[in-house]
């Protein structure tokens, strides 16, 4: 997963480029590259290197003139994170250089054709043979764009890209297959982008562009066309943020931002959708779909990460309210079942990005086989938003550190808004509905009182930073929880630590604990509180530290374990949206704490564009 950007317009593009790259780098950060042609010189300024923007801006010329740049922020998959490796890359007579974001999965049998006829590899990438087979193709005596064409046929597997030659500098070239790419437009300048970040930074105006579309940008226009040469539209769209929104504010990194965003990220996504007097959803995209939602019979919820865990506290309120049989499944194992789907199933995928490669794959499949797909979305215009028959927006606002927090939380929302959607159309009581929707609104304020407790989940996470093993606990809504806060732990801080139902702990896992080995265990007063309660016992009885998550004013707890955070009382389905919150803040204070990079930890990126 890369991030690539594209400026061409009067302005100097090089400064656009590059911020737009710094709003991009969470989607990859081994290494960044840009070009920028100066038209008047008739000069290319080409600078790449490993590591981050930062660093990078310290030593490049971002004086360099010139209203046409690209660049390039790398998640490595072919070849070490090296300066040869790094986007740009360029043909033999460095006339023609692209940046990528996918990969070309027929790579080595091209170049190795390309070897052949004598062309010069300078680097490891598969992206390298895209310039030159551009290049072989006009040695072949086609003109420059059939050459493109010609090239997109020759390649397979998936690709962004952006296409620039030094012989048609007032052109850009941006095309896309199974990886994300939007066109900014204004009257005269145009920014590509891998997703909608940049493009604030010159235009609200988008262009949502397909798998197979080819757009031809310059100063006078563009012009769309399909990988026949066919002209094609594109769907339009503005863009739901502004640039500030992409900004750290006043905070040290945006994964502390985005977690104090969750109680507007909440609002947001509840603005518009609790008919109280109704006791109902309303999801406007989804009532076209009314009827057929009635027939349905069944749902999988499929996703990948944390938003496959948001899947599976819906499993149990699907199936407690709406009383439809429910099954959650990770996009990336859902292609390799044999599932029995039709016409009544309903498949629901659920993505922050709505570019994730294996759910996008669970779609297709799904589709397939007649299921009715709904998808719940962060990312306006994103491949999934468009794959899908309808779906829920987030409206979470951008979320650019890699772990994904404030997302999360709206999806859970998304997910009982569904669910009442659902419920109602079936046996759910009025009174029933408006009682989860106005605990719902309620619940914005109750995270902000969680949130008032950060300077004492920071002292906690900085107590266990010495802690090399955790174990995350809970039942029912409390494990869905605990798997999510398990990944947070290891995503941002590096650190061990294994999520298991609180039951499963005696069937063999208990034999690790001991006082160096501590549990943090969701333990809200709800219909499985005793049983969880047992659980710790039989921790402390192996002198497991304990660090309990639970109901405020339940004293209980104080005298049987070592630490305790308190949240509000609320609905048991709504637990998980105030349970979240201090894992959140503790696997960040962590981090911190141990000196991790938080918003880009080591081998992540957030968009996973590949299978
Ligand atoms: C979450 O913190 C991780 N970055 C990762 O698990 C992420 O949730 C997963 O890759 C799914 O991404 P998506 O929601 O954009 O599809």
């Amino acid at each position: 997963m890369c991030g690539i950007v594209g400026y061409i317009g009067p302005k100097r593009a090089l400064p656009i480029v590059i911020d737009g790259l710094k709003r991009l780098e969470y989607r990859g950060y081994d290494s960044i590259g840009v070009l920028a042609y100066d038209q008047e010189k008739k000069e290319i300024y080409l600078e790449k290197q490993p590591g981050r923007v930062q660093e990078f801006i310290k030593t490049a010329q971002l004086d360099k003139k010139g209203g046409l740049a690209i660049g390039h922020t790398r998640w490595a998959t072919h070849g070490l994170v090296t300066r040869e490796n790094s986007h740009p890359h360029g043909d033999c007579q460095k006339k023609i250089f692209v940046v990528h974001n996918g990969i070309i999965e027929n790579f080595q049998e091209l170049k190795d054709a390309l070897l052949k006829k004598g062309h010069v590899f300078v680097s490891q990438t598969d992206t390298e043979v895209v310039p030159h087979l551009i290049e072989e193709r006009q040695k072949q005596g086609l003109p420059y764009r059939e050459a493109i064409m010609q090239t997109l046929k020759d390649v397979r597997g998936s690709f962004a890209l952006l296409i620039f030659n030094k012989e048609e500098p007032d052109l850009l070239v941006g095309t896309r297959f199974s990886s994300p790419l939007i066109l900014g437009t204004n009257d005269q300048e145009f920014i590509f982008a891998s997703d909608p970040t940049p493009i604030g930074l010159v235009t609200k105006n988008v262009l949502y562009l397909n798998d197979g579309d080819v757009a031809f940008v310059s100063e006078k226009g563009y012009e769309l066309k399909s990988f026949l040469s066919e002209k094609v539209e594109a769907k339009r769209g503005v863009i739901d943020f502004t640039a500030g929104e992409a900004d750290k504010g006043n905070f040290p990194d945006f994964m502390l931002k985005e977690i104090f965003e969750e109680p507007l990220a909440l609002e947001n996504t509840l603005r518009g959708r609790l008919l109280i007097n109704e006791g109902k959803a309303k999801l406007g995209g989804l009532e076209p779909l009314e009827p057929r939602l009635r027939e349905v019979n069944r749902v999988i919820l499929v996703a990948c990460g944390t938003a496959s865990y948001a899947a599976l506290a819906a499993e149990y309120f699907f199936e407690e309210y709406a009383e439809i049989p429910t099954e959650v499944d990770l996009g990336s194992e859902f292609r390799y079942r044999k599932p029995i789907i039709d016409n009544q199933t309903l498949f629901v995928a659920i993505s922050q990005s709505g570019e994730t490669a294996d759910t996008l794959a669970a779609i297709k499949e799904a589709k397939t086989k007649g299921a009715l797909t709904l998808g719940i979305v962060n990312v306006v215009g994103s491949t999934i938003a468009r794959q899908v028959g309808a779906g829920i927006y987030s409206h979470a606002g951008p979320e650019l550190a890699v772990a994904s927090t404030k997302a999360f939380t709206t999806q859970i929302a998304d997910l009982v808004l569904l669910m009442l959607f659902l419920a109602r159309e079936r046996k759910m009581s009025l009174v029933a509905g408006q009682e989860i929707m106005n605990e719902l609104r309620k619940l914005p304020e109750k995270m902000r009182s969680v949130l008032l407790q950060a300077d004492k989940i920071k002292a906690l996470a900085e107590k266990y930073s010495v802690y090399k093993n955790f174990f995350y606990l809970g039942r029912k809504y409390g494990f869905p929880m605990a798997l999510e806060g398990s990944l947070k732990l290891k995503e941002c801080a590096y650190i061990h630590s294994e999520a298991y139902p609180s039951g499963e702990m005696k069937h063999g896992p208990i034999a690790i604990v001991d006082e160096d080995f501590p549990s943090i265990v969701l333990a809200p007063q709800d219909s499985v509180y005793e049983k969880v309660v047992s659980n710790i016992q039989e921790i402390k009885a192996r002198k497991g530290k304990v660090i309990a998550v639970t109901t405020a004013g339940n004293q209980d707890l104080e005298k049987l374990v070592d630490d305790v955070i308190y949240i509000p009382q609320t609905l048991e389905l709504l637990t998980p949206l105030l349970a979240i919150v201090p894992l959140h803040l503790f696997a960040y204070y962590l981090a911190k704490k141990l000196g991790r990079d938080v918003d880009r930890p080591r081998n992540l990126a957030k968009s996973v564009t590949v299978e």
